[in-house]
């Protein structure tokens, strides 16, 4: 079967990317992207492609090339499922808030909701692919519903995770380490499967395509992230007996890394990991090893987010402690928001929860993020409900020039690694606050030597 039309419901950091490159490298299928929030489709239809609604390096220059050319944004969901051979599920799974499993299972509506809409509007057979992750054995509740609800047509399901990080999600889709596609054993589930092998053969090596089935795949992609996710937890618990024992995090990581078993990447220990995928899917994965009774495997995962919730609470009170056990009405310096650099996406970021626990101690938050802002700022902490909105908003300020954030504070905390953090005039920024004036280096981004020579008092991650 030859596709010449894509259809993609979900316009987020997975989907708007993904079928951008899609339809950059496939210019003869016509790829529709849709999505129910009007807003958003008309940020990524805005004239001016700078102001598309997400930020990552060299996406709006792909989205310049090819929207308008077979790359199109649209509300109108029903006619682009019903026109498309080809359809992609990259819908928001996020953890549940209500009834059972709440706080670890993820919330499948929007993913059934998709299922039953293009079961009613499809009038010709489908290939349905799953690119948002989902826990094991969602394809057959979809296919369950697409089945008995559909006008008799028919489906192939397949599993085609996506691997692509925030903040480097155009390279990685270019040059992607690989492709996984999970689907029937069938004849026709085969067929399916090289429709989008297919696909992404127009830009990827078919030796980079792998096939399974589709349990594998789905299966694939937590563990994937649980392994990601379970090395940065490892790297932050060894932080911790760093700063107790005198040996330095960063040449721990050096001296690990060099043995080609461990390999040096993602040994950065930090504040805590954030973004929408880790901690989701780790609660996930939890979720369903209990499910079948597995409390051992389980709890081993449990831990790789119990690691992570100390790490971001100890960093912040660290910093109380540090200031003398209070920080009540001092003026605290955010340098960064978002969870990662070279990106707007602040799910999960562990700055929200070190302002949480430093707006309890009463602290004044200034934010300055190249990328992210105040609304936003407002919004993420507010979504806490720790405390009310007016309260939140008294707390805490952003500024658009990161020299006016620093200005009086007390202290400076570095939550995100943005590059250009490490170019300014820390001279400056340290004439302007009160002294001592503290730097806690939550990424451990900046010259140690250089800041304590100027005179701060500097404390790094795990040394
Ligand atoms: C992750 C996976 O990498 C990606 O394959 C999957 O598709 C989605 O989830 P993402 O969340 O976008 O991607 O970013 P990633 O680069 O993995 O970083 C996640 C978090 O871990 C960030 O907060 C980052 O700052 C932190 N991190 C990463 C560390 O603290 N130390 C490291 O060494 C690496
Ligand atoms: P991700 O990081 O997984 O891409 P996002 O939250 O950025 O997640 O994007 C998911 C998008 O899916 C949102 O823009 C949301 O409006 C959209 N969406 C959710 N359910 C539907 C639906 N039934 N039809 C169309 N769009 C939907």
């Amino acid at each position: 079967m030859k596709i010449t039309k894509i259809c993609c419901i979900g316009a987020g950091y997975v989907g708007g990317p993904t079928m951008a490159i899609i339809a950059q490298k496939c210019p003869q299928i016509q790829v529709t992207v849709v999505d129910l929030n009007e807003e958003r489709i008309a940020t990524w239809n805005d004239e001016d492609v700078n102001n598309i609604p997400i930020y990552e390096p060299g996406l709006s220059e792909i989205v310049k090339e090819a929207r308008g050319r077979n790359l199109f944004f649209s509300t109108e969901v029903d006619k682009a499922i019903d026109e498309a051979e080809m359809i992609f599920i990259s819908v928001n799974t996020p953890t549940k808030t209500y009834g059972k499993g709440k706080g670890m299972a993820a919330d499948l509506k929007y993913i059934e909701l998709c299922a039953r809409q293009i079961a009613r509007v499809s009038t010709s057979n489908k290939i349905v692919v799953e690119k948002s992750t989902l826990p094991v054995r969602t394809a057959e509740a979809i296919k369950s519903i697409l089945d008995n609800t559909g006008n008799g047509v028919k489906f192939q399901i397949l599993s085609n995770p996506e691997f692509l990080a925030e903040g480097t999600a155009v390279q990685d889709l270019l040059h992607p380490d690989r492709i996984l596609i999970g689907g029937d054993t069938t004849e026709e589930g085969q067929k399916a499967i090289q429709a989008l092998v297919d696909v992404y053969a127009n830009w990827v090596a078919v030796g980079k395509i792998l096939t399974t089935n589709v349990w594998s795949s789905e299966l694939s992609k937590l563990t994937a992230n649980a392994f990601l996710a379970q090395r940065i937890s490892s790297i932050n618990a060894m932080s911790e007996l760093c700063e107790k024992t005198g040996a330095d995090v960063n040449e721990v990581a050096r001296a690990i890394g060099m043995d080609s078993r461990i390999g040096p990447k993602f040994l950065k220990a930090s504040v805590g990991f954030g973004g929408s995928c880790f901690q989701k899917d780790i609660l996930n994965l939890v979720y369903i090893a209990k499910s079948y009774g597995l409390n051992e495997v389980a709890d081993y995962w449990e831990q790789v987010i119990i690691m992570n919730d100390h790490q971001k609470r100890r960093f912040s009170s660290n910093i109380v402690k540090t200031l003398y056990n209070t920080v009540s009405d001092k003026k605290i310096a955010f340098l960064g928001w978002a969870f990662k650099k070279d990106t707007n996406d602040t799910r999960e970021s562990a700055a929200i929860y070190v302002a949480d626990d430093l707006i309890n101690e009463n602290a004044k938050i200034a934010v300055y993020d190249p990328k992210v802002s105040y609304k936003k700022v407002l919004a993420d902490l507010d979504y806490l409900q720790t405390r009310t909105a007016d309260k939140n908003a008294e707390s805490i300020v952003s500024f658009e020039n990161p020299y006016k954030a620093c200005e009086g504070a007390h202290a400076v905390a570095i939550l995100t690694e943005w590059d250009e953090f490490v170019t300014y005039d820390w001279q400056k920024i340290y004439d302007a606050m009160q002294k001592p004036a503290f730097v806690f280096d939550g990424r451990n981004i900046l010259n140690a030597a250089e800041l304590e020579k100027i005179g701060f008092v500097y404390q790094a991650i795990g040394s």
